[in-house]
């Protein structure tokens, strides 16, 4: 048999055990198309699925591709995605050209699409959204074989999805507050550049809860460095509050870190020598309008705790107090770098209750974290591999804190 119809066949198999393995049905989706993407030869993936509450306008919550689709949508009918929506037939084209669908060409803005498959996707009784594939592992053409077996498998994930109630999106994205593109980073090292980041392309919406998830050195503090304004793109934009900050010398870069963010780090840098309450007053005369010590430790759930000196307090609370620290400048974003790292499971999710009361009173946070199990209470997930972002996928059902177990 050809040997690209025996690695078709061998995805389609990965995939249905993926779908079979799956505790959800987001995950089973979106497992299977991973497990298509890595066998079945396709280099990009986007699920898109309408939301019946308005319109059935298609908008995508899992995709697997270095550009931020989260604010792109179609209405049924518009473009390949909305015409395959309406029309419930496969559209192929196996080389695309530019002309052949101007909008497949505006989500993808940077990647060059030279094939492209959208297939759409139902379960029993409703048209749910459709799948779209670009381009052939490395960038080439899809086959026809390839193109057969991720319909089929499309096929398959409707068929799991009619099982299973379905679940409309809770989160739609608001305005974009910070935004990178093409941001680069190099680091020089005698000789040796190594390039932490190599072409990232990244939004950040008001008010949601981002998490940043990649393996050791695949350059997760080193974006948020950059969207924390701590440190400089070697190329490519950063635009923040509708600013460009590309090329914003010390000063300016200094006043937007003062103005709009908050920084948590796995170790919590106290005073030793001060109580919570002092760790904090430090702050305060740093800052334009502080927050007051009290206040901020209250919303830490610290009230009591105010005298007590870092040695008598837990990790947790130790990292609570870094928290009501990051929150005495009232900003508008507060990046945390692993905050949990350091902490056992209980003192995490004290933790991370508190980070879901800041965020649920109109907070955007943006988190790096190793703990898949958090990646649950976010609105967006975004993993890194390689100094670039991978995939994306939009949470359509967003867990609590105190839900959270590993
Ligand atoms: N100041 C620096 N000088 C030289 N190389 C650096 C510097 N900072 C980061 N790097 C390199 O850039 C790459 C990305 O580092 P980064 O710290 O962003 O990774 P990370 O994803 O946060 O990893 P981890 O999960 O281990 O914290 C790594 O290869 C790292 O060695
Ligand atoms: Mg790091």
């Amino acid at each position: 048999m050809d040997k690209s119809l025996v690695s078709a066949y061998r995805a389609l198999n990965e995939a249905q055990g993926a779908i079979a393995r799956a505790d959800s049905l987001d995950d089973a989706l979106r497992d299977g198309l991973k497990a298509m993407l890595q066998n079945c030869g396709a280099e990009y993936g986007v699920i898109w699925y309408a939301d019946k509450s308005n319109k059935n306008r298609l908008h995508p919550y899992f995709w697997v591709c270095p550009t931020d689709l989260t604010s792109r949508s179609h209405l049924p009918g518009e473009g390949a995605v909305g015409r395959v929506f309406r029309t419930q037939k496969t559209e192929r084209y196996l080389s695309f050209s530019p002309t052949d669908d101007p909008q497949t060409v505006e989500d993808f803005a940077g990647v060059n699409v030279v094939s492209m498959l959208c297939v759409p996707f139902s379960d029993d009784r409703d048209s749910l959204g459709c799948i779209q594939f670009i381009n052939r592992d490395g960038g080439g053409s899809l086959s026809e074989e390839e193109a057969d077996v991720c319909e089929m498998m499309v096929m398959l994930a409707g068929l799991a999805m009619g099982e299973n109630e379905y679940l409309q999106s809770q989160w739609s994205p608001g305005k974009v507050i910070v935004s990178v593109r093409g941001v680069t980073r190099e680091f020089h090292n005698g000789d040796v550049v190594p390039r932490a980041l190599k072409g990232v392309n990244l939004d950040v919406y008001e008010g949601e809860f981002l998490v940043l998830l990649g393996e050791s050195g695949c350059g997760k503090s080193t974006l948020l460095n950059i969207l924390g304004g701590m440190d400089h793109p070697t190329s490519g934009t950063f635009e923040c509050f509708g600013e460009e900050l590309s090329n914003a010398d010390q000063k300016t870069l200094t006043e937007y870190r003062r103005d709009n963010v908050g920084f948590i780090f796995q170790s919590y840098n106290l005073m030793p020598n001060l109580n919570a309450r002092q760790n904090l007053e430090l702050i305060a005369s740093l800052v334009p309008k502080p927050m007051s010590a009290d206040e901020a430790l209250e919303i830490v759930n610290l009230g009591d705790r105010k005298e007590n000196y870092p040695s008598q307090m837990s990790g947790g609370q130790q990292q609570r107090v870094s928290i009501a620290r990051a929150l005495m400048k009232r900003p508008r974003i507060i990046m945390a770098d692993e905050p949990t790292a350091a902490l056992d499971y209980t003192t995490s999710i004290e933790v991370l209750e508190v980070m879901e009361k800041i965020i649920g009173e109109g907070t955007t946070m943006i988190m790096v974290t190793h703990n898949e199990e958090i990646c649950r209470m976010a609105d967006r997930v975004v993993r890194m591999r390689g100094g670039r972002v991978h995939e994306v996928s939009v949470n359509r059902r967003k867990a609590h804190a105190s839900e959270l177990v590993w």
